[in-house]
């Protein structure tokens, strides 16, 4: 790693958010990076292995909830700025074994961010002025959306799953800290991603795979919940845009304007995976509509009019395209996904 260039850390690198934004910030940020990554069932190397000898690119596979691990770090790196991705991220998962994501999602971050603002304090001049601890949190802190009325950064945060509580703790504690102790912080609050690489048990690869190999496709309730979709690719460059422009101490909602309901995608994803089979398989006949997830929110829709002001960030990739090409994605590379499926914890 050049020594003339302060890295960004990035924590939960490997994951899907993470491994997008560390070859975007590699390929348009000129950034050196380190990835620390604790590579759980969610992780996959191999979404990186395009960029491990990059020599601004380094990798520690560590846990965030490691102080001494997490101080030595910063020591050794001295970052210009931490992005706080890392976290336990299925609303299943977290209804089945709610503790394993305080530990990461509350206990993690308050590690890291007591590890941060320990170093942060010891920092001179501009390079103390120019650090930014950026916290990726999500949507889902503010609940259920009612119709017409899109979160935005004035919205309450009445978290109504484990994940979605483990995030607002991380959230609450992250203001603390700038509060208290000053510490640059943004917080970013995304709406749903999509794209390559990501995990098989979350709803869209979830469905391409199965609709690809003509199983089931099961569907939460009536499958009218609502989600705002967003492209990785669009989610990545706001988070940049935010640690480059926004202002410490401020909340940014990060979206796309496409709310749309579970089974309008799932029914699109069905006709690209006939339509790349070259089989009119119909294969929307497979949807099975099964017991709806405990707590289900309705709704989730944000609205980034903040972040299209403040920086020049908009989104620049259709649903239709993105999931056109994410549906290719999986398909051509099933050796991806094979690597997932069965390391995953039982629940
Ligand atoms: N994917 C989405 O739709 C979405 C939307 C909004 C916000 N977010 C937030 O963005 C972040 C990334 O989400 P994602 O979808 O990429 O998640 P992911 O599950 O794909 O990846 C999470 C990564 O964090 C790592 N990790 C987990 N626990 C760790 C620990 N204790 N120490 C170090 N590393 C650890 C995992 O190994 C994995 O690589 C999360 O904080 C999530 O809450 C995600």
């Amino acid at each position: 790693m050049s020594a003339k260039k302060r890295p960004i850390l990035i924590t939960g690198g490997s994951g899907f958010i993470g491994n997008t934004l560390v070859r975007q910030c590699l390929a348009e940020e000129n950034s050196a990076i380190v990835n620390l990554d604790k590579l759980t069932y969610a992780a996959n190397p191999d979404s990186l292995c395009d960029v491990e000898d990059h020599p601004d690119y380094r990798f520690v596979e560590g846990d965030i909830v490691d102080a001494r691990l997490v101080a030595d770090l910063l020591e050794q790196f001295r970052p210009s700025a931490i992005i706080h991705l890392a976290a336990e991220t299925h609303v299943d998962r977290s209804i089945a074994d709610p503790p394993t994501f305080a530990v990461t999602n509350v206990l993690g971050t308050c590690t890291l961010l007591d590890a941060a603002t320990r170093y942060w304090q010891q920092l001179e001049g501009p390079q103390r002025q120019e650090f930014r601890f950026l916290l990726v949190s999500t949507d889902e802190v503010f609940g259920s959306a009612e119709p017409d009325q899109p979160f935005d950064e004035q919205s309450r945060l009445e978290p109504r799953s484990p994940y979605a509580a483990s995030k607002s703790a991380g959230e609450h504690l992250a203001f603390s800290f700038s509060h208290t102790y000053g510490l640059p912080l943004l917080i970013s609050n995304p709406s749903n991603n999509y794209g390559p690489r990501q995990h098989p048990e979350k709803l869209i690869p979830k469905m391409i795979l199965a609709a690809a190999a003509q199983q089931p496709l099961p569907v939460y309730g009536d499958g009218k919940h609502q989600r705002d979709w967003i492209h990785v690719d669009d989610c990545c460059r706001a988070i940049m845009q935010i640690l480059k422009h926004g202002l410490p101490g401020n909340r940014y909602v990060v979206g796309a304007d496409m709310c749309l309901e579970n089974l309008h995608v799932v029914r699109a994803i069905c006709n690209l995976v006939d339509e790349r089979f070259g089989d009119n398989g119909q294969r929307y006949k497979l949807i099975e509509h099964v017991v709806d997830r405990p707590g289900h929110d309705r709704r989730y829709a944000v609205c980034a009019k903040k972040l299209r002001r403040e920086t020049d960030w908009q989104p620049t990739i259709s649903l239709e395209q993105g999931l056109r090409e994410t549906v290719a994605w999986y398909l051509d590379h099933p050796e991806w996904s094979e690597k997932l499926i069965g390391k995953a914890p039982q629940r």
